[in-house]
């Protein structure tokens, strides 16, 4: 069994990242600038906004975060979404969702501007994507191609199970395996809380994507023998440690990991690399350039 060590990975590509920024600026080019817009005091997502600006450090780019209470109201907040779209010097930006619940979602997606849209949560990006056309891609669905494919996992003609339908993980990681490309060309099952059977379809996978957040979901029971799998569950449990939680994958690791050829960790896999993808995505959006 192979372990996806994606925190090892993104550390390559964040030093890739960083050496193109360094010459960038050499040349004397303007060095990407990442905002992160954060909606009251959500613990979960404080963390990942402090990982992604320190992300952007790390690498040489600009960051900020605009922060605003959970009682903002819905047009404040689309003022915030123009501002950033009128910001010469902001490149790309992300809300950090959930939002509250007052606030309608799609409104404010669709108030960034597809060109800074670095989430690519944007219908214009989604669309594109789905099409096969250059597109910001979102982050943890290019995280895990990119971590497939930085490992040559043969996906062609495989059958790739995508446990989970949402619209940040699920639909587009199947939706990309699906294409005829390099990590792709998979025969794709998307399965999700009505699917029959499941057992039985996870059973038949070749590589198995699990995105549902519900901890040891996946159990030793319905994985064959020598399945690649991917586990994207980040759900934080109570624990005995510092902060009093840990973070919990999908994937019942003890009883999965013997019986495949590679699996990714919970924390250490996908994590590190969504975040690099994020990088990526903002380097695009600054120079024109693929990440
Ligand atoms: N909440 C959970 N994942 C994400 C993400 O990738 N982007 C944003 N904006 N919010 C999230």
């Amino acid at each position: 069994m192979i372990l996806l060590d994606g925190k090892k990975v993104a550390g390559e590509v964040k030093a890739e990242i960083a050496g193109r920024v360094a010459q960038r600026s050499a040349r004397g080019g303007r060095v990407p600038q990442l905002a992160a817009v954060l909606v009251g005091d959500d613990g979960a997502s404080e963390t990942y906004v402090s990982h992604k600006a320190r992300a952007c450090s790390e690498v040489g780019f600009l960051s900020q975060v605009v922060r605003l209470p959970d009682t903002v109201g819905e047009r404040e907040l689309l003022c915030t979404v123009a501002a950033l779209n009128a910001d010469a010097a902001v490149d790309g930006f992300i809300v950090q969702l959930p939002l509250p619940a007052h606030i309608n979602e799609h409104r404010i997606i669709e108030a960034i501007n597809p060109a800074k849209d670095v989430d690519g949560f944007h219908p214009v990006n989604v669309g594109r994507m789905m099409l096969g056309l250059p597109a910001f891609v979102p982050a943890t669905p290019a995280g895990i191609i990119e971590l497939l494919g930085r490992y040559g996992i043969e996906t062609s003609g495989r059958h790739c199970v995508v446990l989970g339908r949402s619209h940040i993980v699920g639909r587009p990681v199947a939706n990309l395996l699906s294409q005829k490309a390099r990590p792709g060309d998979c025969t794709v099952t998307l399965c999700h809380s009505r699917t029959q059977r499941l057992k039985e379809l996870c059973r038949q996978a070749d590589i198995i994507i699990a995105a549902i957040g519900a901890p040891g979901f996946l159990r030793g029971d319905m994985v064959r023998e020598g399945a690649v799998v991917v586990d994207v569950g980040t759900t934080r449990v109570p624990a005995a440690t510092r902060s009093g939680f840990r973070l919990a994958g999908d994937v019942c690791f003890d009883e999965v990991a013997p019986l495949c050829s590679y699996i990714s960790p919970v924390p250490g896999g996908v994590g590190p690399m969504t975040i690099v993808s994020l990088l990526k995505n903002t380097w695009t959006a600054c120079t024109g350039e693929n990440g």
